[in-house]
């Protein structure tokens, strides 16, 4: 028997029904985390770093842009835009500084895979910020990182300081006539401060808040000039396709979603962790080789990219995990974040902190976001507490359908996200609270939500 019978939902075996790790993981951009002081230059070159760089720096810069283009990658970052196109949006010969700005504030709920892949291998990143930059043909970059990572920021300044050091960094790069300066810079930790265009106001040195569009970055970005905006994971995955090739980028995934991602499994699961393997696997297959559920435990809800993203069910154990099967299942890719919960969580209590985390980072900006994410933080509490009447459950609704797709930016979605995937598969549950006023579950028995709500007081 496979742990696959714990999840619950269908009993179906695993899709392909090989779930050995050696077989389903294709660790690349994790592929020496465990060795001794990996973050290391010297650790990067024992495993091909920056051969990458001199093959593309051996080509032109448009090259670059349409070998990249063609190898499928796309963005890490939650949409999923091809990251080759996003290149070649920056305009030529405008005579104008172009910029790159790498997006490292990675604040979303259950989001978990930039932060240990730049203190694990920092000069993954920097590698492609060179590529990239030779690509669009720009002087400067910028790392955007999340201001709380301390550990991670001093790792970054120490990887800058050492491509520096090597002539990796700063004039001449390798002899290519290509200069560069690479500026880390810690934000103050807002979530809002991850949408691109709130991150380049804060990066600015004003309000992190998001900006009318257009005009897009790729015109108007950092300083009103061209600039590319791009996840951590997806510049760290361009040298490896450089010094990999295209082909054999393009041999995992499928036409449409191709090559290699991190997936970061957490919750109530046996092993939490990153599983670097090709886009499409399934849930099933990452929980059997990772050990499942926690022991005497079932899968009851789960999010494939973040508390942005609809919640499935054990019914989708096996929807294909890339960009058109989540898509097609009624949810979004995301950062790739398989939060799992099993049936001792609330998912009501679930919601309602969720909630309280995007009421808390709205911006302020739009009524829409600012106001409906504060109503139903009110509601769901009252919900929870068996306080509500069956109404108010029509009423959430209403408030969340008032918001996605009217706020000014995606976090308004995102809010909206679990109210209306919670009420499609829950909708009993949220009225057994009213029914039974209160909560059926017990809280000693969830670990989850009891210690991560001490320790933020948002009970008080
Ligand atoms: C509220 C909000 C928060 C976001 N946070 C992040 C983040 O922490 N990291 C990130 O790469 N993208 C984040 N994004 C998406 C960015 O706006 C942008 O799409 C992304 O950085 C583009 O990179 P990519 O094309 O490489 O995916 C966020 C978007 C929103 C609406
Ligand atoms: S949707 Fe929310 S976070 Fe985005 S601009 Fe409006 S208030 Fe700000």
């Amino acid at each position: 028997m496979t742990v696959a019978a714990e999840y619950g939902g269908s009993s179906r075996p695993p899709a392909g029904g090989e779930t050995s790790p050696e077989k389903l993981l294709v660790p690349v951009l994790s592929a020496f985390w465990d060795q001794p002081e990996a973050w290391t230059l010297e650790t990067y070159r024992r495993h091909e770093g920056y051969e990458g760089l001199r093959k593309a720096l051996a080509m032109s810069p448009d090259d670059v842009i349409a070998y990249v283009k063609d190898s499928g990658l796309r963005g890490r970052g939650g949409a999923g835009f091809p990251t080759g196109m996003k290149w070649q949006f920056i305009p030529q010969g405008d005579g104008k500084p172009h910029y790159l700005v790498v997006n490292a504030d990675e604040s979303e709920p259950g989001t978990c895979k930039d932060i240990p892949l730049l203190f694990a291998n920092p000069h993954a990143l920097i590698e492609g910020i060179v590529i990239a930059c030779h690509a669009i043909r720009a002087h400067h970059a910028f790392i955007y990182l999340r201001g709380e990572v301390v550990p991670v920021l001093r790792r970054l300044h120490e990887a800058v300081r050492e491509a520096y050091a090597a002539g990796l960094l700063g004039k001449n790069i390798l002899g290519s006539g290509l200069d560069l300066d690479v500026i880390v810079h810690a934000g103050a930790g807002a979530y809002i401060c991850g949408e691109e265009t709130a991150l380049l106001d804060s990066l600015e040195g004003r309000r992190g808040q998001p900006r009318l569009r257009p005009p897009f970055p790729a015109v108007a970005g950092l300083y009103a000039c061209p600039t590319v905006v791009n996840n951590v994971e997806s510049i760290a995955s361009v040298p490896a396709i450089l010094n990999k090739g295209k082909d054999w980028f393009r041999s995992m995934g499928s036409e449409k979603s191709p090559g290699f991602t991190l997936y970061s499994l957490s919750g109530h699961v046996a092993n939490p962790g990153q599983y670097e393997a090709p886009l499409g696997i399934t849930l099933r297959q990452l929980l059997d080789m990772s050990g499942g559920m926690r022991r005497g435990h079932r899968l009851k809800f789960w999010t494939p990219g973040g508390s942005s993203t609809p919640m499935f069910t054990g019914e989708h154990l096996d929807v294909p995990l890339d960009y058109e099967g989540v898509g097609a299942a009624g949810s979004m890719l995301g950062t790739k974040a398989l939060q799992c919960f099993d049936e001792t969580t609330c998912v009501v209590r679930a919601v309602t902190r969720w909630t309280e985390f995007y009421a808390h980072e709205s911006c302020g900006k739009c009524t829409p976001c600012r106001e409906g994410t504060y109503w139903l933080v009110q509601l769901l509490r009252d919900i929870e507490a068996g306080r509500a009447r069956m109404t108010d459950l029509d009423k959430i609704a209403d408030i969340a359908d008032n918001i996605n797709g009217k706020s000014f930016c995606a976090l308004g979605d995102g809010a909206a996200s679990p109210i209306f995937s919670s009420l499609t598969y829950f909708r009993e549950e949220y009225e057994q609270h009213i029914t039974g006023k209160g909560c059926p579950f017990d809280p000693a028995k969830s670990t989850l939500w009891a210690d991560n709500d001490a320790h933020l007081g948002v009970n008080a």
